[in-house]
């Protein structure tokens, strides 16, 4: 949930850490702070974000050519000074920056106050910090053998960056359960928590696996297990473009890779389906489809945005395969006792990759015997290192916290394979089959299309910007895109949006329509056309405002609703790619009105690696 940023090796070592960390800031942003190794160990950190740490250090001396940086979102403790990272042990031998949670840390602190130890800060990485400073003392070991051994009683989940005071030359990493990559430069390598901030230097990586340890030296790596056996360093090539991670003149991440989405959805599919575009071959699956096959039923799990997404694909699996589909949220599916069958196909989606409730979902599932799939973004995350196969979303890099392109990319490979299976089981006519991929490789156009009405979006957010309270509704596919909309105005705009399938507002939420209450609609021709014109109709006549999204053309909804947002004809299959894009730039234009932080809002980060 944090971000961690270190370097060694000739450069200076505070520039290259400060981009770093403006690169990572999207997972935590309450507090951040930096530690350059030099005659002495200089530490800074502060409350708020990378900026006023720029500003707290503008006047103190960080020259020194190793380093590391640590951009928090809080876990333990309030965000403020003393509780930002780095993290100095008691007698200030040890510095460290952490992303993850020391689970036994209350256990190990106490243990540490019966020895003496003083605690400055809440937070368990302090613990840590202090716990190996103990071990290193009193064990007359060298810094990595105390490192390693203070590990081994640690419960929990960490991506960590060490130094001692005695060994300037080096740096520890080690990881367990929160991602770690190192870059290998010529003299000199980088540390992130993923590539963003290392592919400007260099784009060959080492992803540490769980229980890795390395010892660097600026032109020395050492790979070990936290149980000290050697390994050898796998590296690889990350492929990944420096435009890709920039703003590119756009205001906000969020609103760039909304426009990013055509490319996103293009990028997803291309490669995958033939160039008549009448079959679709995953080559991350050509080994489980038997399983898939053979599947009594699927369940998908995530968590929000993955979690809509997720909900897509059980419309899509079972209307075009036939296949009984589940939609569970990871962090309910893991803690209720399921019950999993050996015959059973678990989908886990999730843009980075590394969300600890999908990942223990998955540890859960692959232990009760189920193949297990991934739907992924980040390439060499943990979760397609946990999973038996799956596709990579080719959505390129995703930095806004809110997330938009992952959604469609996501939706993509859930429609390509939901056309791989209908195929192999003969659910549907290789007539509509072809129709269906046809209509596929032509939604970036189409989403091209709505991206060119955003000033249209702007003038309804200009009107709603100052309501308290949004309905969302749909049917069938776009249920999850009313879910998906309300999601995507609550987290940025900080306005309270809830979103329903249109057939139950009225076991309940129609109480709550009045004169002040916006609805959006999701009512395109190509769902349950009739039964949606009377649930406009029921908003109305409760003096509701109706925010409709209709089908190019349709003179029905325009004479009923306040408002109407057209958008090309699709199938209903593939409409949702197409008709939540009104709803993220509706978002994003009212957060941005109210004067939010679209890229940052408030409470959140990007990748939630806490349970
Ligand atoms: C919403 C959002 C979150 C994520 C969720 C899962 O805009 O970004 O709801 O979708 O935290 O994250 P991943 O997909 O990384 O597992």
């Amino acid at each position: 949930m944090c971000g961690i940023v270190g370097y060694i090796g000739d450069k200076n070592a505070y520039p290259i850490i400060i981009n770093g960390l403006k690169r990572l800031e999207y997972r935590g942003y309450d507090s951040a702070g930096i530690a350059i190794l030099d005659d002495t160990v200089k530490t800074y950190k502060c409350k708020g974000k990378v900026a006023d740490l720029e500003k707290f250090v503008a006047d103190k001396d960080i020259s020194g050519n190793i380093g590391m940086g640590h951009t928090r979102w809080a876990t333990h403790g309030e965000p403020n000074d003393e509780n930002a990272h780095p993290q100095v042990s008691q007698n200030g031998y040890f510095t460290v920056i952490h992303n993850g949670i020391i689970e036994n840390y209350s256990r190990l602190k106490k243990r540490l106050k019966d020895r003496g130890y003083k605690f400055v800060s809440e937070t368990d990485t302090e613990v840590l910090a202090n716990l190996i400073e103990y071990i290193y003392l009193k064990g007359k070991v060298t810094a990595e053998i105390a490192v390693r051994l203070a590990l081994t009683k640690v419960i929990g989940a960490y991506g960590l960056v060490i130094s001692c005071k005695d060994e300037k030359d080096k740096l520890i990493a080690a990881r367990k359960g929160s991602p770690l990559v190192i870059g290998v430069g010529k003299g000199e390598y980088f540390l992130a928590s993923d590539a963003t901030p290392i592919v400007e230097y260099t784009n060959s990586v080492i992803y540490l696996n769980d229980d890795d340890v390395a010892i660097l030296k600026k032109d020395e790596l050492i790979l070990k297990t936290v149980h000290n056996d050697r390994l050898t360093p796998k590296v690889q090539k990350v492929d990944l473009e420096i435009g890709e991670i920039d703003k590119n003149g756009f205001d906000h991440f969020m609103l760039k890779e909304i426009f990013e989405q055509p490319r996103a959805i293009n990028d997803t599919f291309r490669g995958r389906i033939s160039a008549d575009n009448t079959l679709v071959h995953l080559g991350g699956l050509f080994n489980v489809i038997p399983q898939l096959l053979a599947a009594k039923r699927i369940i998908i799990i995530g968590c929000g945005t993955s979690w809509h997404a997720g909900l897509v694909g059980e419309y899509l699996f079972e209307d075009l395969a036939r296949i009984p589909v589940e939609v569970e949220y990871a962090s309910e599916f893991r803690y209720r006792n399921p019950i999993i069958h050996k015959e059973d196909v678990i989908i886990a989606i999730s843009q980075s990759g590394e969300t600890a409730d999908t990942l223990a979902a998955i540890k859960l599932a692959k232990n009760a015997g189920a193949t297990v799939l991934g739907i992924c973004n980040v390439v060499g995350s943990s979760i397609p290192r946990y999973t038996d196969a799956g596709v990579y979303t080719h959505a390129g890099p995703e930095i806004g916290v809110a997330s938009t392109k992952a959604f469609t990319a996501q939706v993509t490979v859930l429609t390509m394979m939901a056309l791989v299976l209908a195929e192999k089981k003969n659910t549907i006519s290789d007539k509509e089959r072809k129709r269906l991929i046809k209509e596929l490789v032509n939604i970036p156009k189409t989403i091209d299309k709505i991206l060119k009405n955003s000033e249209e979006y702007k003038k309804i957010a200009e009107l709603y910007k100052d309501s308290e309270n949004f309905l969302y509704l749909g049917r069938g596919y776009f249920f999850p895109v009313a879910l998906e909309g309300a999601l995507k105005l609550k987290e940025i705009s900080y306005i309270h949006a809830e979103g329903y399938p249109a057939a139950e507002m009225k076991h309940g939420p129609i109480a709550l329509i009045d004169k002040n209450m916006p609805v959006v609609v999701i009512a395109t021709k190509d769902g349950s056309y009739e039964k949606i014109v009377s649930n406009i109709q029921e908003v109305k006549a409760r003096n509701g405002k109706v925010i409709a999204l209709v089908t190019e053309g349709d003179t029905i909804i325009k004479n009923l609703a306040d408002h109407v947002i057209e958008v090309p004809q699709n199938d209903a299959a593939l409409a949702p790619l197409a008709t939540v894009i009104p709803l993220q730039l509706l978002s994003y234009y009212i957060a941005v009105m109210r004067g939010c932080n679209v890229d940052q809002p408030r409470n959140l980060a990007k990748s939630v690696t806490v349970e």
